[in-house]
């Protein structure tokens, strides 16, 4: 059995997507979803999956070893960043040597970097005239979104695409690839 813990800050749709994916696979569980922000959707999301939730604190994630004593005591053997705003503290990254992975919604190493998550990063890309866009699956270290690059996948951009309408091409990207992804890299360890 391996167990993977999903980081998300915000909505959770593509916990969500991953929460389903897995759910009919008796070799891997989701075992918890952590997140900084209370308001966050992905908590009902998991809620509706069965699935612990953790919530911390700033504090608690930099300054104590409550999340990485968590993730050690649930037996964790991945740990998947799906919309994760913040930084992932070396305390952590230290106990799951490339066992942390992120996923971007652009083709990384563009758009990447502090401040450039969700609609910003869409908003910079068509500001920019680009004719392509797409989203990366990367390792975590400790630089934003500046971890080996695991997978790729582009989507085209019309002229008439605005940053909401490139999101959605995004995310039905994310939906197709993600979870595979995670699936055919947790059987591989
Ligand atoms: C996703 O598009 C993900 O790629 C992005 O946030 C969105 C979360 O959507 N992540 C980043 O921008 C990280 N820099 P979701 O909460 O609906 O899954």
């Amino acid at each position: 059995m391996k167990r993977i813990a999903i980081f998300a800050s915000g909505n959770g749709t593509n916990a969500e997507r991953i929460m389903a994916y897995f759910s009919t696979n008796n070799a891997v569980e989701i075992r918890l979803v952590l997140t900084n922000n209370p308001n966050a959707g992905v908590l009902q999301r998991a809620k509706k999956f069965g699935v612990a939730t953790l919530i911390f604190t700033r504090e608690e994630l930099y300054k104590s070893d409550k999340v990485v004593d968590t993730l050690l005591n649930k037996e964790i053997d991945l740990v998947v960043l799906a919309g994760f705003l913040w930084l992932v503290p070396s305390s952590i990254l230290k106990q799951f040597p490339d066992r942390i992975i992120n996923i971007h919604p652009a083709l990384l190493p563009k758009y990447g970097g502090k401040g450039m998550f969700g609609h910003h990063v869409h908003e910079a890309v068509i500001a920019n005239k680009e004719k392509q866009s797409g989203i990366t699956i990367h390792y975590v270290n400790e630089h934003y979104d500046e971890g080996n690059i695991i997978f790729q996948a582009t989507c085209d951009i019309s002229n008439g695409d605005t940053s909401d309408s490139l999101a959605s091409k995004i995310h039905k990207l994310e939906y197709a690839h993600f979870p595979v992804v995670i699936e055919k890299l947790i059987s591989a360890n």
